[in-house]
């Protein structure tokens, strides 16, 4: 019998359904001749799909994405596309601000498991308790979060537009900011601002060591130190530039430094090397010897993931209409005020 390339049995896709929820992606292995990136372009323009990718994704994905960008990009890509389907390689609470942004159409992330350790940190159980000792405060939260937790903020904002957000609120309105404690502080210090932060953190970010990163600038002299805000106090206060992820490539083509340290999640190096071929990009040292300033959640994903998910349209981001609603409000805002700011593509 002739089996095409890529052809998978009927009872292999039943099989993988069936332990959708469980595994958190469809598992079936694929033919290793099968040429992903073909076969992605096809089903995209079948489909009327766009595929989002954030720069933290694996090289592959991101060279297959029609966007890549940081979470403002995302966001605001997400809001005006007129696609049929928005494929999200991020992780959770991206592919859910789409699906916020977008109920009539089909939302899919790679694999479902793709999650966030700075979203995890807010419980919205605990955060409802914490908000109800602070009745006079609003609630500023980053993008970093579940739907439940946008549900009880007032407005949403990102690393690349926090700043104007904090400063789009009146200097004597009280704010609680969550989750994120690194990038508070920051915004605190920037804005002169005392918002009540919550403590909440981001796995990898939290996880370089500034020790290293010292020695590694004695040896490179020549290199700038950049750093995304989520990193940890000590960190930002050794950094030549601090911004999002957008900022720090867009920082990495127009200084006219060589080499730059970089203090956030490896993915990013891709489309720095990508466009600056010239010049050298070195990851700042995690403070032990695991590869851990590579997201776990973010390379969850992978171009045979991404490829399954396309084909049968599974997994499928999905929500209560109700807390869809609740959660679309401070986007919105988020996205109003920072077309008023000129900000994000
Ligand atoms: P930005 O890309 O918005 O800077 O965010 C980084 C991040 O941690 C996404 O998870
Ligand atoms: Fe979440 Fe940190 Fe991974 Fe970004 S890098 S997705 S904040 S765990």
């Amino acid at each position: 019998m002739d089996i095409n390339i890529g052809e998978i049995p009927k009872i292999k896709i039943a099989e993988a359904r069936k332990n959708l929820s469980r595994r958190g992606f469809l598992d079936i292995e694929l033919d290793p001749e099968l040429d992903l990136f073909a076969e992605i372009e096809k089903l995209k323009k079948e489909k009327n799909a766009i595929l989002l990718a954030h720069y933290y994704q694996e090289p592959d994905i991101q060279d297959v994405a029609d966007y890549i960008g940081d979470s403002l990009g995302l966001a605001q890509q997400a809001a005006k596309t007129s696609a049929d389907m928005i494929v999200f390689a991020g992780v959770h609470f991206m592919a859910e601000t789409a699906k916020i942004l977008n109920p009539k159409k089909k939302v899919l992330l790679p694999d479902l498991k793709a999650g966030c350790s700075l979203a995890d940190s807010a419980p919205s159980e605990l955060f409802k308790q914490f908000k109800a000792r602070y009745p006079n405060h609003i609630v500023i939260s980053y993008i970093n979060c579940t739907a439940e937790m946008k549900a009880l903020s007032d407005i949403i904002c990102t690393s690349s537009n926090a700043e104007k957000i904090i400063e789009s609120i009146p200097g004597e309105q009280q704010i609680i900011f969550a989750p994120d404690k690194n990038l508070g502080g920051f915004l605190n210090k920037k804005t002169g601002r005392n918002m009540i932060l919550w403590n909440g953190a981001c796995m990898v970010h939290e996880i370089f060591s500034l020790e290293k990163i010292t020695r590694l600038k004695v040896r490179h002299p020549e290199s700038k130190v950049i750093a995304h805000p989520e990193c940890e106090e000590a960190v930002l206060a050794a950094a030549d530039y601090i911004g999002s992820t957008t900022q720090l490539l867009k920082y990495t083509l127009q200084d006219a430094s060589k080499s730059f340290i970089v203090a956030t999640e490896t993915g990013i190096l891709h489309q720095m090397q990508k466009n600056a071929p010239d010049k050298t990009f070195i990851p700042a040292p995690p403070n032990n010897a695991c590869a851990c300033n590579d997201c776990p959640h973010m390379k969850l994903n992978t171009l045979e993931k991404l490829y399954l998910c396309m084909k049968y349209e599974l997994p499928e981001i999905l929500m209560e209409e109700e807390l869809r609603k609740a959660a679309l409000k401070p986007i919105l805002r988020m996205l109003d005020i920072s077309k008023a700011a000129g900000l994000g593509g």
